[in-house]
């Protein structure tokens, strides 16, 4: 099980599936071992089988189930969090390396996908940074001039958005963007790694990654164990990990929609703005003749801190109404999860204190081409050669600089602890309607409780299995959300969505 167990549909789920796999049936050696299906795993695993080594990939869930099924797949170099900011952060040199990287990861994707002969609907177009009213203009200076800094040489000024009506509106441009369709990418993905002899098992969760006499034992729940001279953990929340990359990032919940509209409703283009939270817009060619999808996203809040989805996808559509007139009714609506780190970039590249696990993650809103990073810079790691971004991802670096976010970020779970003395959000079962879930204190102890349509209780311990805080009701997504570090449950308590590795713990009533 995955997130693909969580109620939303996106686009993509609705227009491709990804092959399926079987499940590991007996232990393996392999050269290396990739635990996590998503664009990061399949990105490493496809550059490693095409570097001739053994790979195996591990999947809790279905191939292509986590959040990489849930993005908008904008293929941008341009950073979402402004380059001007990371140049302050973690100074020019890595704001370089990072915009080559991700723009790199852009002309991977354009070369595998016609090495392979992938359809995944790839296409160039441009990227539109347009000023929101009421923002202050200097932002599109400022970070105009942070692009001319790091050599970001396709971005300029364009004077104009490409929505309808926006010519004259302050807007930067940035040439040689791209966007595709993730799942039929990801599908090709795995053809190509199974042509090259790699092994891929779908349902198939690992629990353990262990360095063991120079090689790593990654164990799972079935028993069967993988042997391997490198691991890569590739789970968007790195499950080899209790705490320390945990502190370095805070996980976010955002969210989409799609609509049909007319040819010509906006330009074939990449568009986001200056607000924060951001919207973030863009076409995707339908093959049925039914006229392109316009999808629009934003809306972002903290994990667990909002569960008001109806007035998300409201302000999401009434947005779209407003700016691209010629969208016809929404036909999917659809959320997921992203991990901001606090110092801007994601954390790619050998797992802290280890010699032979790797470890990607920290997406953000840019985790596709990140993902597609991961591919270059962890196979080259993996097999002992150098590689020049790995100092701009490592993720053993320090986050100093970025003091003021780590603290606002993990105040949240000094915040969450007060909760085991709180009272819960309903005081009695009875309170609870069919199809609702909701935390209740019960004999002392905080319960995640709900009732399904059939009127019957599905009662877990609320304390999260990865580090103890009191896990949310997620109402669209009928699952559980951890607002520390991202985790999800089922009703039963089962992980769709790590940090956590195992089900909340079970409760029996008035015990
Ligand atoms: C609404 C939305 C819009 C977005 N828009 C964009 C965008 O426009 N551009 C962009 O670049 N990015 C975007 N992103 C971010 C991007 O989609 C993600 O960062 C990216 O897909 C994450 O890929 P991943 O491989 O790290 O994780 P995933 O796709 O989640 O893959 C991780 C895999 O690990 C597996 N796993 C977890 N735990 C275990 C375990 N214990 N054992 C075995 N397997 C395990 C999971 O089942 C899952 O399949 C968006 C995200 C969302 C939610
Ligand atoms: S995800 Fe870390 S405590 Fe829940």
């Amino acid at each position: 099980m995955n997130s693909s167990s969580e109620t939303s549909r996106s686009l993509w789920m609705a227009t491709a599936t990804v092959r399926t796999a079987p499940t590991l049936d007996a232990s393996l050696q392999v050269d290396a071992v990739i635990v996590g299906a998503g664009i990061a795993g399949l990105s490493v695993a496809y550059e490693l089988s095409r570097a001739g080594r053994r790979v195996a990939v591990l999947d809790r869930g279905p191939l292509g189930g986590g959040m990489t099924a849930r993005t908008t797949a904008h293929l941008a170099s341009a950073f979402d969090d402004y380059f001007y900011e990371y140049v302050r952060l973690r100074g020019e040199r890595e704001a370089r390396a990072y915009f080559q990287s991700q723009s790199a990861a852009i002309s991977r994707i354009e070369s595998i996908q016609q090495d392979e002969g992938i359809d995944c609907d790839f296409a160039r177009v441009d990227g539109y940074l347009s000023l929101a009213p009421g923002c202050d203009p200097r932002i599109l200076e400022r970070e105009f001039a942070a692009c001319q800094q790091i050599g970001f040489v396709e971005a300029e000024w364009a004077h104009r958005s490409p929505l309808p009506g926006g010519e004259g509106m302050p807007a930067l441009r940035f040439r040689n963007q791209g966007r595709f369709h993730p799942l039929k990418y990801l599908d090709g993905l795995v053809g190509a790694i199974e042509a090259r002899g790699g092994r891929l098992f779908a349902e198939t969760a690992v629990v353990g990654v262990e360095e063991k006499g120079g090689e790593v034992v990654v164990s799972t729940t079935s028993g069967h164990t993988v042997r391997a001279g490198a691991a890569i953990v590739a789970t968007n929340s790195p499950v080899n990990d209790w705490l320390a990359m945990h502190t370095k990032q805070a996980p976010y919940r955002t969210y989409a929609i799609a609509a049909r509209a007319q040819d010509g409703v906006m330009e074939d283009a990449l568009f986001w703005d200056t607000l924060d939270p951001y919207h973030y817009v863009r076409l995707h060619p339908s093959s049925d003749g039914g006229g392109p999808w316009v999808i629009v996203g934003g809306e972002d809040h903290k994990t667990g801190e909002a569960n008001d989805f109806e007035a998300r996808f409201g302000a999401l559509e009434a947005w779209m109404r407003r700016h691209l007139p010629g969208a016809r009714a929404v036909e999917h609506r659809w959320s997921g999860q992203v991990m901001e780190p606090v110092d801007l970039a994601p954390f790619i590249g050998l797992n802290p204190g280890d010699k032979h696990v790797f470890i990607a993650t920290g997406d953000s809103g840019e985790g596709i081409t990140t993902g597609v990073v991961a591919g270059m810079l962890l196979s080259d790691l993996a097999q002992g050669k150098p590689n020049d971004w790995e100092q701009a991802y490592r993720p053993g670096r320090k986050t100093l600089r970025a003091l003021g976010a780590f603290l606002s970020e993990n105040a949240t779970v000094a915040t969450n602890f007060t909760e085991y003395v709180r009272p819960g959000a309903i005081s009695s079962l009875d309170d609870l309607k069919p199809g609702e879930g909701a935390v209740l204190r019960d004999s002392g102890k905080k319960v995640a409780a709900y009732r399904d349509a059939g009127g019957s209780l599905h009662l877990r311990s609320a304390v999260c299995s990865h580090a103890g805080c009191i896990v949310h009701w997620n109402a669209l997504e009928t699952c559980w959300d951890c607002p520390c570090h991202g985790s999800h449950f089922d009703v039963d308590g089962q992980p769709l969505h790590g940090p956590a590795i195992y089900p909340l713990a079970e409760h029996k009533q008035g015990r």
